[in-house]
């Protein structure tokens, strides 16, 4: 059985090399480059490929796998949005994703990131670095004193309530899949305006979909309360970027931790030290001392890698050997 992992970095070869020796019966080759059209050729032979990136998978890539008899993919990641389902279904295509592979990696990370904008740790640290070591008038608030409004109470909102709760915070949630325990507790609200209008943070944890892209535009933000914040570390385009900016221009936001943004694949995970970037609405948002950019890194902690890694080849080899796996995405 010969498998080919496209896309590998350096911090993910030690797993690989783990999962290797785990599984001796199987070949595992690595790329570093990315699955495109270019580079979908060197699959020939393999019976499934493993992959990670955030630029789309084009429909030539599916049609040459097909092509190579090679219909087995397993991604590294849980979003499935780069992908065109018609294309996967049309050729008969078993892809596998890693729903679960560190959901308090990236539940710990957005209320960290929280927590640095309700103590606005971004304006003291210019501050500090200036030789101003006053306090005022950077007066904070306190999450206990929080109504957090969290959309999406699957694995990562779950996490997410959780620590939210052990901070003392007043938790309501949305989703339109109601988690039973999370019932029982009666933290879900009916309707996201009703949400809309309790919430003094907004935190999204949803999958990108068609009728979730730009979820969070002028409409939902003129429902929200005065001063809200904005916690999005889930998907870039689930927020309307402009109508982000006009909010924080009015007031409306407070403050908001972005660490996905609409354009971000021409510039996250790449070093951009020294070229220019065309992108208005970044260097807008991050001139502001209320706005916490991160290049989408809520994920990235060794416990989630080596899942990332160690999952998306043992899905895999399911696939290649039994036809399934019990990561097998349903593209409906
Ligand atoms: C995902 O798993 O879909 C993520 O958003 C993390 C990715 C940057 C590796």
């Amino acid at each position: 059985m010969k498998i080919l992992a496209y896309g590998i970095r350096e911090d993910e070869k030690p797993f690989v090399k783990e999962w290797e020796q785990e599984n001796p019966e199987v070949d595992v080759e690595i790329t570093d480059q990315l699955l495109d059209d270019e580079t979908v050729a060197m699959a020939k032979g393999f019976d499934g490929v493993v992959v990670y990136q955030q630029k789309p998978y084009t429909d030539t890539v599916f049609e040459k796998l097909d092509s190579y008899g090679i219909h087995n993919v397993s991604l590294r990641n849980v979003g499935v949005d780069n992908m065109n389902p018609a294309t996967v279904k049309k050729y008969g295509f078993k892809v596998t994703n890693v729903p679960v592979y560190s959901p308090a990696a990236i539940a710990e990370f957005s209320v960290t990131q929280l927590m640095n904008l309700l103590r606005r740790t971004k304006e003291y640290f210019h501050k500090f670095e200036r030789g101003d070591f006053r306090w005022a008038p950077q007066i904070s608030q306190e999450l206990n004193q929080q109504t957090v409004g969290v959309i999406g109470t699957g694995h990562i909102g779950r996490v997410a309530i959780d620590i939210y709760k052990g901070f003392g915070a007043k938790v309501i949630a949305y989703d339109v899949y109601h988690n039973p325990e999370l019932e029982k507790e009666g933290l879900y609200v009916d309707t996201l305006d009703e949400l809309y209008a309790k919430a003094t943070v907004v935190t999204l944890h949803i999958p990108l979909f068609p009728s979730t892209e730009h979820m969070l535009n002028k409409a939902a933000f003129d429902k929200m309360r005065d001063g809200v914040f904005i916690v999005n570390a889930s998907r870039g385009p689930l927020i309307d970027e402009q109508a982000l900016i006009d909010a924080l221009d009015s007031g409306k936001v407070a403050g908001a931790a972005l660490d996905v943004l609409e354009d971000e694949t021409k510039v996250f995970n790449h070093n951009m030290v020294g070229k220019n970037m065309t992108y208005p609405e970044f260097w807008n948002l991050n001139s502001r001392e209320n706005v916490l950019i991160s290049p989408h890194t809520a994920f990235y902690t060794n416990i989630a890698v080596q899942n990332m890694v160690k999952f998306s080849l043992s899905a895999n080899k399911d696939l290649i050997e039994t036809g399934t796996s019990d990561k097998l995405v349903k593209f409906d």
